[in-house]
């Protein structure tokens, strides 16, 4: 069982992901009858037990925006200013599915030559004109390709040309009243107005026909989705904290290598006292009395890991860290007793390794080089070897601390610089239209195997021993990956 394997004579030996195996349990139930419902903090339950890291290479706007979708959550990365870590939660506590919130808008002066540039950053030509070229103002017409294909001279002003006889939709209107309105008008573009006509929205007919149902989105009392950030634990980070709260966030992430600190347990204090409401994840821990500290301080749930993550270089700078299959374990034997979730952060490398963090007890998995490469991070693809790729890096590296990130790695401003972290880059992953679902099924699949429905179920029967698992010989963890072939090539990742 998990406690002979993490608590018997083998203890004093750290073990990871690859070190353990379960044995398969009894199927009596379709895979399709697997639920994957979760939680993330003490209020917050998810459908998708999937969190994105906050790094500058993995969590904005985007991507908060596609795990929300997908039933998990996306934690925004702090590498950038209050204002523009704010700017991002808004989009994302803004999002409606199928609505353009934040349209690109001109104003009747501005010339043809300005859409052209807009069509050539950013592939729109259905652009809405506004009194003030501001959106929130009054919308007075629309440009669209038909209006400006044939005109020579890209210097005269848009309000000769834009078209003045508009369809429009009057706010609240839902998608599907929306979609018959562009089905009747044939137009491909239909802005929403408030009662003042003031454009609020825009809806582009491209977008309707290929908008996709997310009946797990994780979405709060107001049906705006769920949105994470990190955040440090200085004392100018209160003034983030507030602004984030302003923004809309849900659940701040304090983010630290080392959890178990005096500034930590005082931020997690300060928070809980001034905005209750506000979930609190305190981390990142890999011990049992870590934990407890900061459960003692009030926090709502635990990031577990420490320099497990495919960039991290923490264990060799410091001689500290944790092989993630025990640290999960340990933490997850102590939190379940306080009903605080744990998230397991880091080094998850497959779905078997989100299988097996799960059934170790953490409530959700954090990850970073997974879903990295996806279209929802930020960054472009770059070709290479003729390789499709996108930059991934820690946010302990040289790279990211350029930006600013020096914070998470240097307690004090330190004048030698450490890195705890690499760059480097991971291939194209396609959208996590594709890619949450394939791994959410491959993880169905593995619990379906055990032989368990639901986390709880999993959880429970590891925790008291009903399900067996072994520890794996350096020669069984090659046999359990691929071997034996000249040469192959993998068809699922
Ligand atoms: P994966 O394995 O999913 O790990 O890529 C992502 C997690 O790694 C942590 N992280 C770092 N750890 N140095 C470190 O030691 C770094 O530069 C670094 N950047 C990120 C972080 O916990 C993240 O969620």
């Amino acid at each position: 069982s998990a406690a002979d394997v993490f608590e018997g004579s083998k203890s004093q030996c750290g073990l990871t992901y690859d070190d353990v195996i379960f044995l398969p349990g009894h199927i009596s139930f379709g895979v399709d009858e697997v639920e994957l419902v979760s939680k993330i903090s003490r209020k917050i339950a998810v459908k998708t037990p999937f969190v994105s890291s906050p790094m500058d290479t993995v969590t904005e706007a985007s991507m908060a925006i596609g795990m929300a979708l997908h039933g998990g959550i996306g934690i925004v990365h702090y590498n950038m200013s209050v204002e523009e870590q704010c700017a991002e939660v808004r989009k994302v506590k803004k999002f409606k599915n199928g609505f353009i919130t934040e349209p690109t808008v001109l104003a009747p002066h501005n010339t043809l030559a300005d859409v052209d540039r807009i069509k050539e950053q950013s592939g729109h030509s259905g652009i809405p004109i506004t009194l003030d070229g501001r959106i929130h103002s009054k919308l007075v017409g629309i440009v669209t390709k038909r209006d400006i294909d044939f005109q020579e001279d890209r210097s005269i002003a848009i309000s000769t040309v834009m078209t003045t006889d508009l369809v429009v939709a009057k706010e609240p209107v839902s998608l599907v009243e929306a979609n018959e309105l562009l089905r009747q008008s044939k137009k491909g573009k239909l802005p929403v107005v408030n009662e003042a006509g003031a454009l609020v929205s825009l809806i582009s007919r491209t977008d309707i026909t290929k908008a996709l149902d997310y009946p797990l989105s994780s979405v709060d009392a107001h049906k705006s989705l769920l949105c994470g950030a990190a955040i440090g634990t200085r004392l100018s980070d209160r003034d983030r904290f507030l602004a984030l709260v302003d923004a809309g966030v849900d659940l701040v992430v304090l983010d630290s290598s080392q959890g178990d600190s005096e500034y930590q347990r005082d931020m997690i204090r300060w928070i809980k006292d001034i905005h209750p409401e506000i979930q609190v994840v305190g981390g990142n821990v890999v011990t049992r009395t870590q934990a407890l500290h900061l459960i003692q301080a009030g926090v709502d749930g635990l990031r577990v890991g420490m320099g497990v993550g495919s960039i991290c270089t923490t264990q060799e700078v410091c001689a500290c860290g944790r092989p993630q299959a025990s640290a999960v374990y340990h933490v997850s034997r102590l939190a379940r007793k306080f009903g605080v979730p744990v998230i397991a952060d880091g080094g998850v490398a497959n779905t078997g390794h989100i299988i097996k963090a799960l059934s170790l007890g953490a409530s959700c998995v954090m990850m970073g080089s997974l879903l990295a490469g996806t279209a929802e991070t930020p960054g472009d693809y770059f070709f290479q070897d003729g390789v499709r790729l996108k930059r991934y890096r820690g946010m302990g590296s040289l790279e990211a601390m350029k930006v600013g990130s020096a914070k998470r790695y240097f307690a004090s401003a330190a004048k030698v610089k450490v890195a705890q972290g690499v760059s480097g880059a991971v291939v194209d992953k396609g959208s996590l239209n594709q890619y949450i679902p394939y791994l959410v099924m491959g993880v169905k699949h593995g619990l379906q195997d055990i032989g368990f429905k639901s986390i709880s179920d999993l959880q429970t029967n590891v925790a008291i021993g009903k399900v067996r698992m072994e520890l794996r010989s350096a020669a069984a963890q090659r046999e359990g990956g691929v071997h034996s072939l000249h040469s192959h090539s993998s068809s699922n990742n």
